[in-house]
């Protein structure tokens, strides 16, 4: 471990990310009871140009009027190359600061970026009196931002979050695939011929780069890394697939652009009953063997070492947050 040890964000469940256009006060409303951990109230690409000004308007209304406990807030704002941007900050985070918890950065390329709006947003925190102080996520999804991920992702005290904008990724790197998220048939590596000749076709991940890159970027600076939008919300089993690969890479959670992935990502996202026992049963023969005085210990034929405790032990504490944050929702 290197002497200087990365300050972690705030604890937040971040299993499911809802988006919410902000110009649908219903979907704003409905938002406000779905089962999603953290819920985005968009003022980016969901709405039209002309809807902007209102939109803002209903988001004020909503952070002020409905009840968003026991889950996390957070506003998209234009991006910065956009004149959208500095009215967003000014009017919502004036009009319902007190009640915001994150603010979302769409298309954010460099420290610079986090810096205009870190200065932006605490000139009105401090003109306001806030007595909250709202955190910032970011999403990789420029070409721009993938290649200075690691100075963004160290920009701000208040960074929280990185998140991978598949849709704008793809669009950026000129990608070719029209898709949201998920592989693509083009993607693959062909086995040698067999006896016979035949080939077998594997389809790989096209987002593994970019994803596992994230992963690196958010965790040495102590942030959640999250992984973006699955377009096809009919496909409730590839978005399952594509969260358990994220998951294994270490995402912490998946958005979800329509209510029906809410609960898919809390699931994929939550550690099963026989993880959650598995990591139990590794922290406690770690225990006994030290209190035999035993280095390492053989569980289940297989070794473990204080790098298996430091993994059973963050999934322990996963688990005890989620069932803390569940009670909390149930209550
Ligand atoms: C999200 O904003 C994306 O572009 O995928
Ligand atoms: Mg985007």
């Amino acid at each position: 471990m290197s002497f200087k040890i990365a300050d972690q964000a705030p604890a937040r469940m971040n299993r499911s990310e809802l988006a919410v256009p902000g110009s649908n006060p219903v979907f704003l409303e409905k938002a406000a009871k779905a089962p999603a951990d953290v819920v985005f109230l968009d003022l980016e690409d969901s709405v039209a140009p002309d809807d902007k000004p209102q939109a803002r308007k209903n988001i004020i209304d909503a952070l002020n009027d409905l009840d968003w406990s026991g889950k996390t807030v957070s506003l998209r704002i234009n991006g910065l190359d956009t004149h959208y941007m500095y009215r967003d900050v000014v009017e919502v985070v004036e009009g319902a600061g007190d009640k915001l918890d994150l603010i979302m950065i769409p298309k954010v390329g460099n420290a610079s970026d986090v810096y205009a709006v870190d200065m932006l947003v605490t000139q009105i925190e401090d003109a306001k009196g806030f007595k909250n102080r709202i955190g910032f996520e970011h999403i990789i999804e420029t070409a721009a931002g993938m290649q200075n991920m690691a100075e963004i992702a160290a920009a701000s005290p208040r960074n929280e979050s990185l998140h991978f904008g598949v849709a704008d990724y793809a669009a950026s790197t000129k990608a070719r695939t029209t898709g949201i998220g998920g592989p693509h048939p083009d993607y693959y590596v062909l086995t040698d011929p067999d006896a016979e000749g035949n080939r077998e076709v594997h389809w790989g991940d096209m987002w593994h780069y970019a994803i596992s890159k994230m992963v690196v970027c958010a965790r040495a600076n102590g942030l959640r890394p999250i992984d973006g939008p699955f377009g096809d919300f009919r496909d409730a089993d590839g978005y399952i697939a594509q969260a358990k690969r994220a998951a294994v890479l270490g995402c912490e959670g998946k958005w979800a652009i329509h209510p029906s992935q809410i609960a898919l990502a809390n699931d994929v996202y939550s550690p099963s009953k026989e993880e959650i026992g598995k990591a139990k049963r590794i922290l406690a023969a770690m225990k006994q063997a030290q209190k035999e005085g035993r280095g390492a210990v053989a569980l289940d034929g297989r070794l473990i070492d204080l790098a298996s405790i430091r993994q059973a032990d963050v999934m322990v504490k996963k688990a005890r947050q989620i069932a803390k944050a569940d009670k909390a929702a149930n209550k």
